[in-house]
């Protein structure tokens, strides 16, 4: 074994990128359970697309031949109903994952120097995540899929001049076709794909040019013993491989409970008029987003003009990309900030949530008003941070990690 990977090290810097970036790559030893998020990530992404691939064997992008293949799979093929739900369930799985993922950057000041490319190729990942399950929500083409697609295509119709070529462009058709579904499939399947996994590569590869932050925000390069080890660090593998094992397990108890008692999500993960084939003359009652979109939706509602809204929606995810330019706070972790930004902490989480409930709802006057309160304070979190961050008195931050 030894000579072999002699001869492969001499070709290939097998063993360097092993010790570099796992046996030797030395991470906080104080990580917590929010810590699990970034390897769930790397699995969910790793099941999307090995169901995806033997999804692709059976399946069928063409407008007549969609829906009936995707029949074709829950029903005939062999295993079909357990790739598909694997996939299905996944796709929220990820945005679930991603979320408390982002979570844990906004605890512990993940994205503030020397992290601000780890979180803009992070952001990177999220936008072509979200332009994934958008073009993999048309592929089954049912209701849902066909008026969800409609309806958010048509949202760059609201851009001056250019609107209507652009949402022509996109469709490829005056309407969503056949040949929407076909260009749709060739970008779910390949090409966006292909753009996450570089981007994941590259986020990786910033993060362990600087090193993992972790819950109290220390930056344990600070203290190195005689070998030049961090103090406070130790080796990814096998001390974090092995627990991430955990997160994993606990994960697929999870996973695999709803894949098997509760594929549909209750109607959020498999929404229940994509039941039915897609018909462009009928118009379904009430047609909303997946549950991963909805907040967004939401914002883009309560904003009575349609371009406004637009911006509105794009400038809420923007605000995102800014985030460690905002961030004024000496200090990274919320266990070291003062009570505003706890406080706008949770303001944002909670409006956030609350919009993603308002995205699923009828647009009544009620839930209007709701959704405006709730968008000026998710706008008003990421606004008001380069004061309250420089203003409020924060806690002393200890030379080493407290555990
Ligand atoms: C496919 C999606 C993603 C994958 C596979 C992924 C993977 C990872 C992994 C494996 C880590 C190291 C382990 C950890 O710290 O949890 C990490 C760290 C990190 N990720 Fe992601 N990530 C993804 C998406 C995102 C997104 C959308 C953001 C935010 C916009 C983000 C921001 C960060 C940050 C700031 C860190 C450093 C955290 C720290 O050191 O405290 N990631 N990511």
């Amino acid at each position: 074994m030894t000579k072999f990977m002699g001869w492969v090290d001499a070709r290939f810097p097998a063993t360097k990128m092993w010790d570099d970036h796992l046996a030797k790559y030395y991470a906080p030893k104080n990580f917590n359970f929010l810590y699990y998020f970034g390897s769930l990530a790397l699995l969910v992404l790793v099941n999307q697309i090995l169901t995806g691939i033997w999804l692709t064997m059976s399946y069928e992008p063409s407008a007549t031949g969609a829906f009936a293949s995707v029949e074709y799979i829950m029903r005939d093929v062999d295993y079909g109903w357990i790739l598909r739900y694997m996939h299905s369930t996944g796709a929220s799985a990820f945005f679930i994952v991603v979320y408390l993922h982002m979570f844990r950057g906004l605890m512990y000041g993940s994205y503030q120097k020397p992290r601000e490319l780890v979180w803009l190729f992070g952001m990177l990942i999220y936008l072509a995540l979200m332009a994934e399950a958008f073009m993999g929500y048309l592929l089954p083409w049912g209701q849902m899929s066909y008026w969800g697609a409609q309806v958010i295509i048509s949202l760059f119709g609201a851009i001056p001049v250019i609107g209507g070529d652009l949402t022509e462009w996109i469709r490829g058709d005056f309407l969503i076709s056949g040949i929407t579904l076909n260009r749709f499939f060739a970008l779910h399947v390949i090409a966006v794909p292909i753009v996450i996994l570089a981007l994941v590569v590259l986020h990786i590869i910033a993060l362990h040019e600087v090193g993992s932050n972790n819950p109290d925000g220390v930056d344990i390069k600070k203290h190195k013993d005689e070998n030049g080890v961090p103090l406070d660090g130790i080796p990814f593998h096998p001390y974090y491989t092995v627990k991430d094992i955990v997160g994993v397990v606990v994960f697929l108890f999870v996973f695999c409970g709803i894949i098997f008692f509760f594929p549909e999500g209750g109607g959020y993960f498999l929404e229940k008029p994509n039941f039915e084939p897609a018909n462009g003359m009928k118009t379904p009652e009430h047609i909303a987003p997946v549950w991963y979109f909805t907040p967004f939706y939401a914002i883009l509602r309560a904003v009575p003009d349609k371009l406004m809204g637009v911006i509105a929606m794009g400038g809420s995810i923007a605000l995102l990309f800014v985030l460690p330019w905002l961030d004024r706070s000496p200090v990274r972790s919320m266990r070291y900030k003062g009570w505003m930004s706890k406080l706008w902490l949770w303001i944002f989480c909670i409006s956030f949530i609350i919009l993603g409930v308002m995205g699923v709802l009828p647009p009544t006057p009620e839930f209007t008003l709701i959704s405006r309160i709730c968008t000026v304070l998710y706008f008003a979190y990421f606004i008001l941070m380069p004061f309250y961050t420089r203003m409020e008195k924060t806690k002393p931050v200890p030379e080493r990690v407290t555990g």
